[in-house]
């Protein structure tokens, strides 16, 4: 009874999230997320090798695209649509979504994963 009950709410949270979608003024929110952490998480898996990265010390790499701006455009890596869930995704699996990207599963926990997505949603 409780799942059921749960289950359009997290719908409708989802949403209101993607309603910001678009317009491009409004930041997409990812719900239980500390985007503030996200640079040093960045820092720490080497993302800014591969990325530029506004805001992240030494995040000027060339191989991947520039990740500024992700929330306005419509899809991630040309293969998901952008959503949070699936940003996300990405980020903790590139390989599964699209097996031989040049970009690597680094093995990032779910938590930091979303707190990067939130924290790309921002800039
Ligand atoms: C070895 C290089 C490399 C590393 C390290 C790397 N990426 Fe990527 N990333 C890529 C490449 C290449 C693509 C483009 C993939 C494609 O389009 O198939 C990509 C795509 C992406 C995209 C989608 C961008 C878009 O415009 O759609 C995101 C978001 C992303 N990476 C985030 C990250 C994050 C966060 C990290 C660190 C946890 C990271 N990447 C580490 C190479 C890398």
């Amino acid at each position: 009874m409780r799942r059921a009950v749960l289950a359009p709410l997290a719908a409708l949270g989802l949403a209101l999230v993607l309603g910001g979608c678009g317009s491009g003024s409004e930041a997409v929110s990812v719900p239980g997320a500390h985007p503030d952490a996200a640079p040093k998480v960045m820092e720490a898996f080497g993302c800014g090798s591969c990325h530029m990265i506004p805001g992240v010390d030494g995040a000027d790499g060339r191989v991947g695209p520039n990740l500024a701006g992700i929330g306005d455009r419509w899809s991630i890596a040309g293969r998901l649509p952008n959503t949070p869930a699936n940003l996300v995704r990405w980020i903790m699996h590139p390989q599964e979504v699209d097996p031989g990207t040049l970009m690597p599963d680094l093995g990032v926990p779910t938590q930091q994963a979303r707190d990067i997505a939130a924290y790309l949603y921002r800039h």
